[in-house]
């Protein structure tokens, strides 16, 4: 029996940044997306469509992410020794990540609609991560170059004409929870405009 507080969820959520190496249950995910997807949405859109990468299924992802970034210039091509490692301590990195959850959505020209859909993508990205809080999973919300790059776009499957990749989300069971960096006042950003 899980203990729900919302507000005590919202406080105690932290971003995680490394993972027990232990796969978290497909029913488990789709329950946390259940979740996610009580975001609020106009005109029900429900823009989110999500691909999750686990187990053998990271390969190409990882090997599409690290090509990309050869791309970008941020790792050289070559077969210098010092890149290989690079590239090999990358790709362990990203594979002993349990699971990546991509998450996008269909671009829309109008500019208005396209912020709608990417704002409701965001708080289906914070329903979800703030669900998977309370089942002890944690996650990393992540945007990185190469979600921008349209070779990888087509590179897994998706039209990059006509999809925007939001986000990258890490997940599993936190190995280590970071501390709490706090807040500042909210007095500092907000103000009542009385007259
Ligand atoms: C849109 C977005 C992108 C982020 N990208 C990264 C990232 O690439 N790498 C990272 O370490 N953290 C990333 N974060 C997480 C923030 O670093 C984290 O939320 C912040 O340090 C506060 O920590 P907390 O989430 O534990 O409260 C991102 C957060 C958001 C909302």
């Amino acid at each position: 029996m899980i203990k729900i507080d919302i507000l005590k969820t919202i406080k105690e959520r932290r971003t995680i940044h490394s993972f027990k190496q232990q796969e978290v249950d497909q029913t488990l995910l789709k329950k946390i997306f259940t979740y996610g997807s009580y975001a609020p949405t106009h005109y029900m859109k429900e823009p989110w469509r999500i691909k999750i990468y686990q187990g053998k299924g990271k390969r190409d992802f990882v090997e599409a992410i690290i090509q990309s970034y050869q791309r970008m210039g941020m790792i050289k091509q070559n077969n210098d020794p010092k890149t290989e490692k690079m590239i090999a301590s990358m790709t362990t990195f990203l594979l002993d990540i349990p699971h990546h959850a991509l998450i996008y959505f269909e671009l829309e020209d109008d500019p208005v609609r396209y912020e709608e859909e990417y704002a409701a993508v965001c708080a289906f990205i914070q329903n979800a991560q703030l669900a998977a809080w309370e089942f002890g999973v944690g996650m990393l919300w992540t945007i990185t170059p190469y979600m921008h790059d349209k070779e990888f776009i087509k590179g897994i499957g998706l039209d990059e004409t006509k999809v925007k990749i939001a986000a990258v989300m890490q997940i599993g069971y936190p190995e280590k929870i970071p501390r709490d960096k706090g807040r500042s006042p909210i007095e500092e950003k907000l103000e009542f405009i009385l007259k």
